[in-house]
């Protein structure tokens, strides 16, 4: 057991840190291509309404488990349930699923590294050209970018809470908001740069459909962090006297804003390259439009602000994703770090290095799927299709138990923790919130519609992306001939 418990030095640190976490590729890329291809401001309208009635109050539930526990995922769920067993599933499950989505985020981190450095070396009109993707991630200098990556999440991390997470966030994040809003301002004085605010904020309430409802609310989920016991931990290291309300208001805020801010940074970028596109023909992968389309987009400023300035946009653009996902990397390697400490009582230094080593295994793992190594390329078959090791963890972390650890926070908190329990953490350092409509509201909704719409969430889909397989297979068994039993 560790002797001190670290906390985060102020409540402005404290909402830093987690916006840090907050503000990831999912907002600078996935949500403007998301909206643009779902409504425009009609998605924009049902995004924020999630955020704020859904999401929020999970935030809430996950934070006021960690700071009355004090302790990481595995332990809060342990110790709030009374030392149950079954309940100690949860929390296992809160540990795993940061894990392993931190690998495949990492790898994805590892190209934007990759693709900010051939910038700045001048090679834009490499990067724009088609073949240069698929190049890159199976070249050896990934390999080497992973490592310097590791290294610097791991630097900020071994400084710990204070003087690591949330020192980094406190300079990283507002010259991620200025760099933000410099970008924005130059694109929108780009010629047809309207053309993309408007196709990006006019609402289309004729595109909202069950499936772009449940895209909507998968993206707020990830979006804010929820389900990876990010924010149970974090909620460990928060203050007595902050406000958890408060907090988590200002977090779903911020990480809101950011989303909505990039997409007048990406939409206005795409309409200035062609003013006829149809955005419903963007991909869908967050992948192909940083990797594939964007540099292409980038490297037409260059009719404008010459080759010098087009890279220097383009330089500016990663190095902003770099930012934020570095944020978001130290946030989620801190909850294993955190897990070790707590319950196997180890140093800071030496978790670090005991995750950090099997994470870079499974994160070569995760680079070879892409043709490097036949095994990891083809590694299952699912629903039909192959599917890689790193499409394989990302179905099964980032969109199936996801929503499920959400499930799981709204009823351990409300069923099992009990509601008073939990009311009672969020009224503490908030005087405000006793008696407020907003806490009627959360202990309400935390024990019936929240923990359905996940349910629902996660049923479709299991249906989507596993029921296939698992027909087909029971399928194959039935046909095959019983083997006599010896
Ligand atoms: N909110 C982050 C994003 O939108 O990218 C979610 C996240 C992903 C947090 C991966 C942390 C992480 F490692």
């Amino acid at each position: 057991m560790s002797a001190v418990r670290e906390h985060f030095g102020s409540r402005l640190g404290f909402i830093l840190a987690a916006a840090g976490s907050a503000v990831g590729i999912g907002n600078l890329v996935a949500f403007p291509v998301a909206a643009t291809k779902s409504g425009g401001g009609a998605f924009l309208l049902m995004y924020a309404l999630f955020v704020f009635f859904i999401c929020l109050p999970v935030m809430m539930a996950e934070l006021a488990m960690g700071r009355r526990a004090d302790k990481d995922p595995v332990g809060a769920y342990r110790q709030l349930s009374g030392g149950s067993r079954g309940w100690s599933i949860p929390g296992w499950m809160a540990l795993a699923t940061p894990f392993m989505i931190a690998v495949f985020y990492l790898v994805v981190t590892v190209w934007v590294l990759g693709y900010l450095i051939e910038t700045l070396r001048g090679n834009l009109d490499l990067l724009a050209t088609e073949a240069h993707f698929g190049q890159f991630i199976n070249s050896p200098v990934v390999f080497l970018y992973l490592v310097v990556l590791m290294v610097a999440i791991n630097g900020i991390l071994a400084m710990g809470v204070k003087d690591g997470i949330e020192r980094a966030a406190k300079t990283l994040m507002p010259m991620l908001f200025v760099m933000l809003l410099g970008l924005v301002l130059f694109v929108l004085t780009r010629e047809n740069a309207m053309l993309g605010v408007k196709y990006y904020l006019i609402p289309d309430f004729g595109k909202i459909d069950s499936a772009v409802v449940s895209k909507a609310m998968a993206q707020a989920f990830f979006s804010l962090s929820l389900g990876m016991g990010i924010m149970i931990t974090y909620g460990s290291y928060m203050k007595k006297r902050d406000s958890i309300p408060g907090s988590s208001r200002a977090v779903a805020i911020t990480d809101t804003l950011v989303a909505f801010t990039a997409g007048l940074l990406i939409l206005p970028s795409i309409f200035h390259f062609d003013p006829q596109i149809d955005p419903s023909e963007l991909s869908d992968s967050s992948a192909g439009m940083i990797f594939l389309f964007l540099p292409k987009i980038f490297l037409s400023l260059q009719d404008s602000v010459g080759y010098f300035g087009a890279s220097a946009f383009a330089a500016a653009f990663f190095f902003l994703v770099l930012v934020a996902a570095i944020t978001s990397l130290v946030s989620i390697i801190e909850v294993p770090i955190a897990t070790l400490r707590d319950e196997r009582g180890m140093s800071r230094r030496k978790a670090i290095y005991t995750i950090a080593a099997v994470q870079f295994v499974l994160a070569i793992g995760c680079a070879v799927s892409f043709g490097m190594v036949n095994f990891f390329t083809q590694f299952v078959q699912l629903a039909g299709a192959d599917k890689s090791f790193f499409d394989l963890v990302e179905i099964i972390f980032y969109d199936t138990i996801l929503p499920l650890n959400g499930l799981l926070v709204c009823l351990f908190v409300i069923y099992k923790w009990k509601k008073a329990n939990f009311d009672q953490e969020l009224q503490e350092g908030d005087s405000t919130f006793t008696g407020s409509v907003s806490q009627k509201y959360i202990n309400f909704s935390l024990g019936t519609f929240i923990p359905l719409l996940l349910l629902l969430i996660f049923i479709n889909t299991v249906a989507l992306k596993f029921l296939d397989t698992v027909l087909s297979s029971l399928w194959r068994k039935r046909k095959r001939p019983r083997l006599p039993t010896p």
